[in-house]
């Protein structure tokens, strides 16, 4: 039953979200690689076990790659959900996990990659804009496409109100395809293909703009 680590870095409102969804008797560790994470004091309010990894203390991104794979490891989860690690993971790392390392990205992808998704949409005038649930790869925020959600920028919009806007969409999309992972309805095929299990397969309304579709 427990079957995810999650690796966060900060506020942990993505966390919450998949705890609030029912998924939180599912995770076995959330690792930070900041003790001052928001996102353990989450995990802790839900009585998850938590760890963190100080990235300060290894003095390449290999070493600090090792030591989170070994713990990962330890673990021998089903499915590593990154929800704000704000580390670049090296390569080896990746491909130990590929096709069990999911990430959320604020942006419709392939625009936007990068730290600042929000803003940057808002100051390139963008119309819509939204997250992007992708398997990860080598690239940062690159990688196959679960699902992505949708939302207007609208007329009175600032770079804030469009991050909540898409935030309160993450909230929503992230816990729903992680439940699809692990209960094996989408998985990752050769080719970097997405594989959606047919009878799961749905394009959900949600609320008065958002939508997705998952393939
Ligand atoms: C989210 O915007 C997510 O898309 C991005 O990092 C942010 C994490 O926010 N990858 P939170 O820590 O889950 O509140």
């Amino acid at each position: 039953m427990n079957d995810i680590v999650i690796l966060v870095s900060g506020r942990g409102s993505n966390l919450r979200a998949i705890c609030e969804a029912g998924l939180a008797k599912n995770i076995i560790c959330v690792i930070s690689n900041t003790a001052d994470a928001g996102g353990l004091t989450i995990a802790k309010e839900y009585q998850i076990a938590t760890m963190v990894v100080d990235h300060k203390l290894y003095t390449t991104r290999e070493n600090f790659d090792l030591k989170l794979s070994t713990i990962i490891d330890s673990f021998n989860p089903k499915l590593i959900v990154l929800a704000g690690f704000m580390r670049i993971l090296t390569d080896n790392f990746v491909s130990r996990y590929l096709g069990k390392l999911i990430n959320i990205h604020p942006s419709l992808l392939p625009s936007f990659t990068g730290r600042n998704a929000q803003s940057d949409a808002f100051r390139a005038g963008v119309k819509l804009s939204g997250a992007t649930v992708h398997f990860v790869t080598a690239v940062l925020d690159d990688g196959p496409i679960i699902a992505q959600g949708v939302v207007p920028v609208e007329i009175n919009d600032t770079e804030e109100t469009l991050a909540q806007r898409i935030l309160a969409l993450e909230h929503i999309i992230y816990p729903f395809i992680i439940k699809k992972v692990i209960d094996n309805q989408v998985t990752l095929g050769n080719n970097n293909t997405v594989i959606v299990n047919k009878a799961e397969q749905d394009f959900l309304a949600l609320g008065k703009y958002s939508q997705y579709i998952y393939y």
